[in-house]
């Protein structure tokens, strides 16, 4: 079947991560590596409690091979100080390893970012669910819809979900994988960014801080 399936190593490499990492370089599941920069895997202890998926890697992100080191991670990483959550102790992770954008020649090849669709996240999620499986952490986060579609295993709405520990579902990618206890649905930070009035943002950061803080304390 197509995905990225056969790139995703057997064996003992399997539950490693710096090698499911390695192998990914070389991952063709899908079209998004042609016009990417470099795969952009995942951050973080690979034994942690809490991990984190996003969407996909962003402009900065595809440039310097590593997830939320852009705008977004700043938000992230400014949410889960807030929320008591040690930044270096969560793994990191995109439900997409390629960065999909579209290039705007009239504006000096800018980037745009362009939101995977729902194929490309179906060909990715053997990376997914091998990381998980190698890390097994007891919480998943999933920020933003495609993530949580990606985590759940269906299409997922962030509003009505999100802030609750919610137990993994069957089969999907943490419903074969023992450790995890809950998922946690929130939004995902680079949604602030568009928030452009004060009020909008600080309710909208405290909503995130929440969402992550019910997450750390299911983890523990
Ligand atoms: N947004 C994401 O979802 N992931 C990143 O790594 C960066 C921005
Ligand atoms: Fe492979 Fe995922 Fe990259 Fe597609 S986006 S080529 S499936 S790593």
């Amino acid at each position: 079947r197509p995905g990225a399936g056969r790139w995703v190593p057997d064996g003992a490499e399997r539950t490693d991560v710096d090698a499911l990492a390695q192998a990914a370089h070389a991952c063709r599941g899908c079209e998004l590596w042609h016009d990417a920069t470099q795969v952009v895997f995942s951050a973080g202890p690979s034994d942690a409690d809490l991990a984190l998926v996003g969407e996909q890697p962003g402009d900065r992100e595809d440039r310097e091979g590593e997830p939320f080191v852009g705008p977004a991670g700043r938000v992230l990483a400014d949410a889960l100080e807030a929320a008591g959550v040690d930044a270096r102790t969560v793994y990191l992770t995109n439900a997409v390893k390629h960065f999909r954008h579209t290039e705007l020649p009239e504006r000096g090849k800018r980037r745009l970012h362009k939101t995977p669709a729902v194929a490309h996240v179906r060909a990715c999620l053997p990376w997914l669910e091998a990381e998980l499986a190698a890390v097994r952490p007891r919480v998943v986060v999933a920020l933003g819809s495609t993530a949580a579609r990606a985590v759940l295993g269906a299409p997922a709405r962030v509003g009505e979900l999100r802030g609750r520990a919610l137990p993994p579902p069957d089969g999907a990618p943490v419903g074969a994988v023992p450790d995890v206890e809950a998922v946690v649905v929130t939004t995902h930070p680079s949604a602030l960014l568009r928030l452009r009035d004060r009020s909008g943002w600080d309710e909208a950061f405290d909503a995130l801080v929440a969402d992550l803080a019910t997450a750390a304390r299911a983890a523990h």
